[in-house]
Protein backbone atom coordinates (compact mmCIF):
# COMPACT_ATOMS: atom_id res chain seq x y z
CA UNK A 1 0.00 0.00 0.00
CA UNK A 2 1.35 3.63 -0.29
CA UNK A 3 -0.31 7.00 0.21
CA UNK A 4 1.30 10.37 -0.53
CA UNK A 5 1.00 12.82 1.31
CA UNK A 6 0.32 16.59 -0.60
CA UNK A 7 3.53 18.57 -0.34
CA UNK A 8 1.26 21.75 1.48
CA UNK A 9 -0.15 19.10 3.72
CA UNK A 10 -1.62 20.22 7.32
CA UNK A 11 -0.15 16.56 9.00
CA UNK A 12 3.38 17.78 7.89
CA UNK A 13 2.73 21.43 9.46
CA UNK A 14 4.42 22.27 12.68
CA UNK A 15 2.53 22.27 15.51
CA UNK A 16 2.88 22.75 19.46
CA UNK A 17 1.35 21.35 21.99
CA UNK A 18 1.53 22.70 25.85
CA UNK A 19 5.25 24.27 25.80
CA UNK A 20 6.85 22.18 23.01
CA UNK A 21 7.19 22.56 19.48
CA UNK A 22 6.82 19.85 17.61
CA UNK A 23 7.72 19.05 13.72
CA UNK A 24 4.62 17.60 12.21
CA UNK A 25 1.07 16.53 13.13
CA UNK A 26 1.04 12.70 12.73
CA UNK A 27 2.04 11.13 16.58
CA UNK A 28 2.65 7.63 17.40
CA UNK A 29 -0.43 5.99 19.32
CA UNK A 30 0.29 4.40 22.61
CA UNK A 31 0.92 0.45 21.64
CA UNK A 32 1.78 -2.31 24.19
CA UNK A 33 4.36 -4.76 23.40
CA UNK A 34 5.10 -6.43 25.71
CA UNK A 35 8.78 -6.88 25.69
CA UNK A 36 9.26 -5.48 29.07
CA UNK A 37 11.31 -7.45 31.70
CA UNK A 38 9.78 -9.41 34.58
CA UNK A 39 10.29 -6.88 36.97
CA UNK A 40 8.44 -4.03 34.56
CA UNK A 41 11.54 -2.62 33.41
CA UNK A 42 11.73 -1.39 29.82
CA UNK A 43 13.57 -3.92 27.43
CA UNK A 44 17.05 -3.15 26.93
CA UNK A 45 15.76 -2.45 23.01
CA UNK A 46 13.34 0.38 24.02
CA UNK A 47 15.61 2.95 23.69
CA UNK A 48 16.32 1.84 20.19
CA UNK A 49 12.63 0.83 18.86
CA UNK A 50 10.91 4.36 20.31
CA UNK A 51 14.36 6.58 18.79
CA UNK A 52 13.62 4.67 15.38
CA UNK A 53 10.39 6.41 15.37
CA UNK A 54 11.56 9.69 16.28
CA UNK A 55 10.31 11.49 13.00
CA UNK A 56 6.45 11.28 14.89
CA UNK A 57 5.71 14.48 15.89
CA UNK A 58 5.15 12.95 19.41
CA UNK A 59 5.66 9.44 20.47
CA UNK A 60 2.86 8.35 23.06
CA UNK A 61 4.45 5.13 24.98
CA UNK A 62 2.89 2.02 25.67
CA UNK A 63 0.76 1.75 28.10
CA UNK A 64 3.08 1.63 31.44
CA UNK A 65 1.89 0.30 34.69
CA UNK A 66 1.38 3.28 37.75
CA UNK A 67 2.41 0.69 40.64
CA UNK A 68 2.61 -2.96 40.95
CA UNK A 69 -1.11 -3.90 41.31
CA UNK A 70 -1.60 -2.06 38.47
CA UNK A 71 -0.49 -4.33 35.96
CA UNK A 72 -2.09 -7.41 34.98
CA UNK A 73 -3.98 -7.53 31.46
CA UNK A 74 -0.93 -8.65 29.23
CA UNK A 75 2.51 -10.44 30.48
CA UNK A 76 5.30 -8.07 30.27
CA UNK A 77 4.14 -4.68 30.07
CA UNK A 78 6.48 -1.58 31.84
CA UNK A 79 5.68 0.16 34.99
CA UNK A 80 7.21 3.66 36.15
CA UNK A 81 7.24 3.03 40.29
CA UNK A 82 10.87 1.41 40.78
CA UNK A 83 14.27 3.38 40.23
CA UNK A 84 15.19 0.66 38.00
CA UNK A 85 12.30 0.81 35.53
CA UNK A 86 12.96 5.16 35.99
CA UNK A 87 16.86 4.55 35.11
CA UNK A 88 15.59 2.70 31.73
CA UNK A 89 12.59 5.20 30.62
CA UNK A 90 15.01 8.18 31.17
CA UNK A 91 17.64 5.80 28.52
CA UNK A 92 14.54 5.55 26.25
CA UNK A 93 14.01 9.64 26.39
CA UNK A 94 17.46 10.39 26.19
CA UNK A 95 17.45 8.06 22.80
CA UNK A 96 14.43 9.97 21.35
CA UNK A 97 15.65 13.49 22.30
CA UNK A 98 19.45 12.10 20.76
CA UNK A 99 17.22 11.34 17.57
CA UNK A 100 15.10 14.69 17.66
CA UNK A 101 12.09 12.94 18.79
CA UNK A 102 9.75 14.19 21.61
CA UNK A 103 8.33 11.68 23.77
CA UNK A 104 5.01 11.28 26.51
CA UNK A 105 4.59 8.02 28.52
CA UNK A 106 1.56 6.87 28.56
CA UNK A 107 0.33 5.85 32.87
CA UNK A 108 -2.34 2.81 33.50
CA UNK A 109 -3.61 1.08 35.58
CA UNK A 110 -5.53 -2.23 33.95
CA UNK A 111 -8.49 -2.15 36.79
CA UNK A 112 -11.03 -5.47 36.56
CA UNK A 113 -8.40 -6.20 33.21
CA UNK A 114 -6.04 -7.71 35.15
CA UNK A 115 -5.99 -11.95 36.07
CA UNK A 116 -4.30 -12.04 39.28
CA UNK A 117 -2.10 -15.27 37.81
CA UNK A 118 -0.38 -12.25 35.99
CA UNK A 119 -0.12 -9.33 38.39
CA UNK A 120 -0.30 -11.34 41.41
CA UNK A 121 -2.91 -9.33 42.65
CA UNK A 122 -6.63 -9.56 42.77
CA UNK A 123 -8.51 -7.58 40.07
CA UNK A 124 -9.87 -4.35 41.70
CA UNK A 125 -12.78 -1.79 39.63
CA UNK A 126 -15.33 0.51 40.68
CA UNK A 127 -17.87 -2.17 40.87
CA UNK A 128 -17.93 -6.58 40.89
CA UNK A 129 -18.64 -6.51 37.19
CA UNK A 130 -16.40 -9.10 35.73
CA UNK A 131 -15.05 -7.88 31.71
CA UNK A 132 -16.38 -11.01 29.86
CA UNK A 133 -13.17 -11.96 28.32
CA UNK A 134 -10.11 -14.42 28.61
CA UNK A 135 -6.23 -13.00 28.48
CA UNK A 136 -2.99 -15.02 28.28
CA UNK A 137 -1.72 -15.68 31.72
CA UNK A 138 1.78 -17.50 32.24
CA UNK A 139 -0.47 -21.02 32.18
CA UNK A 140 -2.62 -20.45 29.23
CA UNK A 141 -6.07 -18.31 28.31
CA UNK A 142 -7.61 -17.74 31.16
CA UNK A 143 -11.54 -16.13 32.10
CA UNK A 144 -10.99 -12.54 33.73
CA UNK A 145 -12.26 -12.84 37.61
CA UNK A 146 -14.52 -10.66 38.93
CA UNK A 147 -13.12 -7.29 40.71
CA UNK A 148 -13.14 -6.38 44.03
CA UNK A 149 -14.81 -2.79 44.37
CA UNK A 150 -12.38 -0.05 45.37
CA UNK A 151 -12.60 1.31 48.65
CA UNK A 152 -12.48 5.44 48.62
CA UNK A 153 -9.02 5.30 50.41
CA UNK A 154 -7.57 2.81 47.36
CA UNK A 155 -8.92 5.77 44.81
CA UNK A 156 -7.45 8.31 46.93
CA UNK A 157 -3.90 5.93 46.83
CA UNK A 158 -4.14 5.51 43.34
CA UNK A 159 -4.63 9.01 42.45
CA UNK A 160 -1.61 9.36 44.47
CA UNK A 161 0.10 6.50 42.13
CA UNK A 162 -0.87 8.61 38.91
CA UNK A 163 1.13 11.90 40.61
CA UNK A 164 4.52 10.18 41.58
CA UNK A 165 4.75 7.85 37.96
CA UNK A 166 4.21 11.26 36.88
CA UNK A 167 6.91 13.04 39.03
CA UNK A 168 9.11 9.63 37.53
CA UNK A 169 8.25 10.72 33.84
CA UNK A 170 9.50 14.14 33.75
CA UNK A 171 12.59 13.27 36.16
CA UNK A 172 13.44 10.16 33.49
CA UNK A 173 13.58 13.30 30.82
CA UNK A 174 9.81 12.39 29.26
CA UNK A 175 8.31 15.71 27.79
CA UNK A 176 5.11 14.45 29.63
CA UNK A 177 2.79 11.99 30.50
CA UNK A 178 -0.59 10.49 28.79
CA UNK A 179 -3.22 9.54 31.30
CA UNK A 180 -4.78 6.22 30.07
CA UNK A 181 -8.76 6.73 30.37
CA UNK A 182 -9.80 4.54 27.16
CA UNK A 183 -10.17 0.90 25.91
CA UNK A 184 -11.93 -0.45 29.21
CA UNK A 185 -9.24 -0.47 31.77
CA UNK A 186 -9.31 1.29 35.45
CA UNK A 187 -10.40 4.87 34.82
CA UNK A 188 -12.87 4.25 31.96
CA UNK A 189 -14.47 1.89 33.71
CA UNK A 190 -15.74 4.60 36.61
CA UNK A 191 -16.52 7.11 33.40
CA UNK A 192 -19.19 4.21 32.61
CA UNK A 193 -22.62 4.06 33.48
CA UNK A 194 -22.75 0.39 33.06
CA UNK A 195 -19.23 -0.96 34.70
CA UNK A 196 -20.17 1.65 37.52
CA UNK A 197 -22.23 0.49 39.68
CA UNK A 198 -21.51 2.67 42.81
CA UNK A 199 -23.29 4.57 45.33
CA UNK A 200 -20.40 6.83 46.93
CA UNK A 201 -19.49 10.04 45.32
CA UNK A 202 -17.35 8.22 42.28
CA UNK A 203 -21.16 6.51 41.04
CA UNK A 204 -24.35 7.25 39.68
CA UNK A 205 -24.69 10.96 37.88
CA UNK A 206 -22.17 11.95 35.10
CA UNK A 207 -20.28 14.39 37.64
CA UNK A 208 -19.70 11.29 39.96
CA UNK A 209 -18.38 9.35 37.57
CA UNK A 210 -15.91 11.43 36.10
CA UNK A 211 -14.49 12.46 39.85
CA UNK A 212 -11.46 9.74 39.80
CA UNK A 213 -10.67 10.64 36.38
CA UNK A 214 -10.91 14.51 37.27
CA UNK A 215 -8.38 13.92 40.50
CA UNK A 216 -5.94 11.94 38.77
CA UNK A 217 -5.79 14.69 36.15
CA UNK A 218 -5.66 17.63 38.66
CA UNK A 219 -2.83 15.99 40.68
CA UNK A 220 -0.65 15.23 38.02
CA UNK A 221 -1.01 18.84 36.84
CA UNK A 222 -0.36 20.02 40.31
CA UNK A 223 2.55 17.32 40.35
CA UNK A 224 3.95 18.29 36.89
CA UNK A 225 2.45 21.32 35.85
CA UNK A 226 -0.60 21.18 32.72
CA UNK A 227 2.09 21.77 29.68
CA UNK A 228 2.93 18.18 30.67
CA UNK A 229 -0.32 16.29 31.10
CA UNK A 230 -2.68 14.96 28.48
CA UNK A 231 -5.57 12.45 28.27
CA UNK A 232 -6.83 9.54 26.51
CA UNK A 233 -10.42 8.83 25.80
CA UNK A 234 -12.61 6.49 24.14
CA UNK A 235 -16.40 6.69 24.07
CA UNK A 236 -18.70 4.35 23.79
CA UNK A 237 -15.17 1.68 22.61
CA UNK A 238 -16.17 -1.74 23.50
CA UNK A 239 -12.93 -2.68 23.59
CA UNK A 240 -12.74 -4.66 27.38
CA UNK A 241 -16.30 -5.37 26.93
CA UNK A 242 -16.70 -2.19 27.95
CA UNK A 243 -20.86 -1.04 27.69
CA UNK A 244 -21.88 2.93 28.08
CA UNK A 245 -25.49 3.60 27.73
CA UNK A 246 -24.45 7.04 28.27
CA UNK A 247 -21.79 7.79 26.05
CA UNK A 248 -21.56 11.39 26.55
CA UNK A 249 -22.84 13.17 29.84
CA UNK A 250 -20.06 11.76 31.74
CA UNK A 251 -17.15 12.96 29.29
CA UNK A 252 -18.78 16.17 28.98
CA UNK A 253 -19.48 16.52 33.07
CA UNK A 254 -15.21 15.25 33.41
CA UNK A 255 -14.20 17.91 30.15
CA UNK A 256 -16.02 20.61 32.04
CA UNK A 257 -14.28 20.01 34.76
CA UNK A 258 -11.06 19.96 33.68
CA UNK A 259 -11.00 22.57 30.74
CA UNK A 260 -9.77 25.64 32.97
CA UNK A 261 -6.28 23.42 34.00
CA UNK A 262 -5.11 23.61 29.81
CA UNK A 263 -3.32 20.56 29.83
CA UNK A 264 -1.22 19.81 26.82
CA UNK A 265 -3.72 17.65 24.53
CA UNK A 266 -7.25 15.35 24.74
CA UNK A 267 -6.49 12.37 23.53
CA UNK A 268 -9.92 11.02 21.33
CA UNK A 269 -9.82 7.30 20.01
CA UNK A 270 -13.13 7.48 17.66
CA UNK A 271 -14.63 7.63 14.77
CA UNK A 272 -14.97 11.14 13.43
CA UNK A 273 -18.26 10.31 12.78
CA UNK A 274 -19.50 9.01 16.02
CA UNK A 275 -21.79 11.11 17.98
CA UNK A 276 -19.67 10.86 21.02
CA UNK A 277 -16.76 12.34 19.07
CA UNK A 278 -18.98 15.80 18.21
CA UNK A 279 -20.07 16.34 21.55
CA UNK A 280 -16.23 16.08 22.65
CA UNK A 281 -14.88 18.16 19.53
CA UNK A 282 -17.96 20.95 20.58
CA UNK A 283 -16.89 21.12 23.90
CA UNK A 284 -12.92 20.70 23.98
CA UNK A 285 -11.43 24.36 23.00
CA UNK A 286 -7.68 22.67 23.33
CA UNK A 287 -5.52 20.73 21.36
CA UNK A 288 -7.69 17.54 20.16
CA UNK A 289 -5.70 14.43 18.87
CA UNK A 290 -7.75 11.70 17.03
CA UNK A 291 -7.00 7.93 16.46
CA UNK A 292 -9.68 6.48 14.43
CA UNK A 293 -9.84 2.81 15.53
CA UNK A 294 -9.97 0.64 12.06
CA UNK A 295 -9.90 -2.77 11.66
CA UNK A 296 -8.32 -2.59 8.37
CA UNK A 297 -5.48 0.29 6.82
CA UNK A 298 -5.27 3.37 8.20
CA UNK A 299 -7.22 6.23 5.73
CA UNK A 300 -4.94 8.58 5.67
CA UNK A 301 -7.05 10.78 3.27
CA UNK A 302 -9.35 11.14 5.75
CA UNK A 303 -6.74 11.79 8.33
CA UNK A 304 -5.26 14.25 6.03
CA UNK A 305 -8.61 15.95 5.48
CA UNK A 306 -9.82 16.45 9.07
CA UNK A 307 -6.57 18.20 10.38
CA UNK A 308 -7.09 20.68 7.28
CA UNK A 309 -10.14 21.35 8.49
CA UNK A 310 -9.24 21.89 11.79
CA UNK A 311 -11.41 19.46 13.35
CA UNK A 312 -7.90 17.84 14.95
CA UNK A 313 -5.09 19.19 15.67
CA UNK A 314 -2.91 16.17 15.18
CA UNK A 315 -3.57 12.10 14.53
CA UNK A 316 -2.36 9.57 15.92
CA UNK A 317 -1.43 6.65 14.26
CA UNK A 318 -0.60 2.89 15.76
CA UNK A 319 -0.03 0.05 13.63
CA UNK A 320 1.25 2.01 10.68
CA UNK A 321 4.18 3.55 12.88
CA UNK A 322 4.82 0.34 14.25
CA UNK A 323 5.60 -1.34 10.88
CA UNK A 324 6.72 1.49 9.57
CA UNK A 325 9.77 3.60 11.81
CA UNK A 326 10.07 5.93 9.39
CA UNK A 327 6.17 6.64 8.45
CA UNK A 328 6.29 9.86 7.91
CA UNK A 329 9.40 10.02 5.55
CA UNK A 330 7.54 7.43 3.82
CA UNK A 331 4.19 8.95 3.55
CA UNK A 332 5.74 12.25 2.45
CA UNK A 333 7.34 10.70 -0.70
CA UNK A 334 5.18 8.17 -1.27
CA UNK A 335 7.09 4.93 -0.58
CA UNK A 336 5.54 1.30 -0.18
CA UNK A 337 4.28 0.66 3.30
CA UNK A 338 5.42 -2.12 5.41
CA UNK A 339 2.66 -4.22 6.34
CA UNK A 340 2.27 -4.98 10.33
CA UNK A 341 2.62 -8.65 11.30
CA UNK A 342 0.10 -9.65 13.91
CA UNK A 343 1.86 -12.54 14.94
CA UNK A 344 4.71 -10.23 16.69
CA UNK A 345 2.81 -7.56 17.98
CA UNK A 346 3.30 -9.12 21.60
CA UNK A 347 6.00 -11.86 21.15
CA UNK A 348 9.61 -11.69 22.58
CA UNK A 349 12.72 -9.73 21.21
CA UNK A 350 13.88 -7.51 18.05
CA UNK A 351 11.52 -9.73 15.63
CA UNK A 352 8.58 -7.65 14.64
CA UNK A 353 10.13 -5.00 17.39
CA UNK A 354 13.29 -3.15 15.96
CA UNK A 355 13.42 -4.81 12.69
CA UNK A 356 10.86 -3.29 10.38
CA UNK A 357 13.17 -1.96 7.53
CA UNK A 358 13.89 1.63 6.81
CA UNK A 359 14.05 3.10 3.33
CA UNK A 360 17.55 3.56 3.33
CA UNK A 361 17.81 0.14 4.74
CA UNK A 362 15.95 -1.23 1.26
CA UNK A 363 18.19 1.31 -1.12
CA UNK A 364 21.33 -0.08 0.62
CA UNK A 365 20.10 -3.95 0.36
CA UNK A 366 19.32 -3.15 -3.12
CA UNK A 367 22.44 -1.47 -4.03
CA UNK A 368 24.33 -4.14 -2.98
C1 LIG B 1 -0.42 -4.04 19.44
C2 LIG B 1 -1.31 -2.96 19.99
C3 LIG B 1 -1.08 -2.49 21.25
C4 LIG B 1 -1.87 -1.43 21.77
N1 LIG B 1 -1.58 -0.92 23.00
C5 LIG B 1 -2.23 0.18 23.45
C6 LIG B 1 -1.82 0.81 24.65
O1 LIG B 1 -0.85 0.41 25.32
N2 LIG B 1 -2.53 1.90 25.06
C7 LIG B 1 -3.60 2.39 24.34
O2 LIG B 1 -4.21 3.39 24.76
N3 LIG B 1 -3.96 1.82 23.17
C8 LIG B 1 -3.30 0.76 22.70
N4 LIG B 1 -3.64 0.20 21.50
C9 LIG B 1 -4.63 0.89 20.64
C10 LIG B 1 -3.89 1.82 19.67
O3 LIG B 1 -3.32 2.94 20.35
C11 LIG B 1 -4.84 2.35 18.58
O4 LIG B 1 -5.95 2.94 19.21
C12 LIG B 1 -5.31 1.25 17.61
O5 LIG B 1 -4.22 0.47 17.16
C13 LIG B 1 -6.05 1.87 16.40
O6 LIG B 1 -5.20 2.73 15.71
P1 LIG B 1 -4.45 2.29 14.33
O7 LIG B 1 -5.54 1.84 13.40
O8 LIG B 1 -3.75 3.53 13.86
O9 LIG B 1 -3.51 1.17 14.67
C14 LIG B 1 -2.91 -0.89 20.99
C15 LIG B 1 -3.17 -1.41 19.72
C16 LIG B 1 -2.38 -2.43 19.22
C17 LIG B 1 -2.63 -2.92 17.82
Amino acid sequence: MTFTLREDSALLKPTTVGALSLANRMFMAPLTRSRADADGTPSSLAPQYYAQRASAGLIISEATAVCEQANGAYMNTPGLYTDRQQDKWAEVAAAVHRAGGRMFVQLWHVGRMAHPDISGFEAVGPSPIAADLQTHTPTGKKPLPVPRALTVGEIEEIVGQFRSAARRAVDAGMDGVEIHSANGYLLHEFLSDVVNQRTDGYGGSPRNRARFVAEVIEAVVDEVGPDRVSLRISPGNTAGDMTEIDQISAYEALLCRIAPLGIAYLHVVSMPSAPAFAAVRTQWDGTLVLNTPRSAETDFAELEQLAEWGVVGAVAIGRAFLANPDLVRRLTIGAELNIPDVVTFYAPGPNGYTDYPMLDDLVTTQSA
